[in-house]
């Protein structure tokens, strides 16, 4: 196998946090060129800032480390989106174009594009929603994945640019914060526990999203990028699943453990967003053509979150 050097646009947030350390145990540190908008002062290993609506800018970077893969997670999320509708079109869309063109022209040979549950709208069946269903996002995030998917798609039927998509749903881990979106709930729910103090839910208790841990949603991205291309049948972007629960499910588990957990359902702008996205996807997809299977259920996501958050907590490790 050739030497990869692989780019991740938006390495400091959520998933690239995590992602950025499991593919430098994959291809050595060195071979992991982590950026993002802003300086990342606790990085370990290269890091660069770069904004990726300048194209300039990531071709120079392109170059200059002879990238050979970019995983492209910058972007702007389904809540925060919707504050500003045009100018998220305008980033997402424009970072997007800006990394399927310099992959085109530098001969880049796989760019990963993480879609979204947010493809998702009103007029879906909502339980176990279908890979083909029909794409009605409810926001401008979700508009500019639908249409991203799609982007990926015409960039390999035209130029066999070998982009790759998974569909997130919520992802669920310790080690980062997401950022503006609708299933962030899901994360801070357990920092609340663990540091004993109350939770205001911006969703209502019996509002069913799909979410995964982050362990298995870097694992569905791995595998996903690692399958033969042969063997990946969807050019858009594959349903992935972990697992469905309600806020009220959730917090059930984790009184499990944190008993005196309080919990105050004050559903804001975000539940119209939930309400339209799917209460469970079927993956049927990508257990076929790739093996695809979630390891995590409600009750080892609890225990897992919880004993990772109290450790970095009793150890100072995290600011509150
Ligand atoms: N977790 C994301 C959001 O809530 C979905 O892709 O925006």
């Amino acid at each position: 196998m050739d030497k990869e050097i692989i780019l991740i646009t938006g390495s400091s947030g959520q998933l690239g946090t995590v992602l950025a350390e499991k593919l430098q145990k994959k291809y050595g540190v060195e071979n992991i060129i982590a950026t993002d908008l802003r300086e990342n002062p606790t990085f370990n290993g290269v890091f660069d800032t770069l904004d990726v609506t300048d194209f300039e800018a990531i071709e120079a970077t392109v170059l200059k480390y002879k990238i050979t893969q970019i995983y492209h997670l910058a972007a702007i999320l389904s809540a925060n989106g919707e504050k500003h509708p045009l100018s998220t079109w305008d980033i997402n869309m424009k970072t997007l174009f800006n990394v399927l063109e310099v992959s085109r022209i530098h001969k880049i040979s796989k760019v990963f594009f993480p879609s979204s549950i947010a493809v998702f709208g009103n007029n879906i069946e909502r339980s176990n929603t279908p890979q083909s269903s029909n794409l009605t996002p409810s926001t401008v995030y979700g508009i500019s994945k639908a249409a991203g998917e799609n982007w990926g798609k015409y960039y390999f039927d035209k130029y066999d640019l070998d982009v790759r998509s998974l569909r997130y749903p919520g992802v669920i881990g310790y080690q980062s914060l997401p950022g503006g979106g609708t299933t962030d709930y899901a994360v801070d729910i357990f920092h609340k526990a663990v540091k004993n103090e109350d939770f205001e839910c911006f969703l209502s208790s019996e509002t069913m999203l799909p979410m995964i841990y982050m362990d298995d949603a870097i694992r569905a991205t791995l595998e996903l990028m690692e399958a033969p291309k042969e063997k990946i049948t969807v050019r858009t972007s594959y349903n992935i699943s972990g697992l469905s629960f309600t806020p009220n499910q959730l917090a059930s588990s984790i009184k499990e453990k944190y008993s005196s957990l309080k919990i105050n359902y004050k559903p804001d702008f975000r539940q119209e967003i939930a309400s339209s996205w799917p209460m469970s996807i079927d993956d049927t997809q990508a257990r076929k053509d790739w093996d695809w299977k979630p390891k995590f259920n409600i009750k080892t996501l609890t225990e897992t979150m919880l004993k990772n958050l109290e450790l970095k907590y009793n150890n100072n490790l995290i600011n509150s």
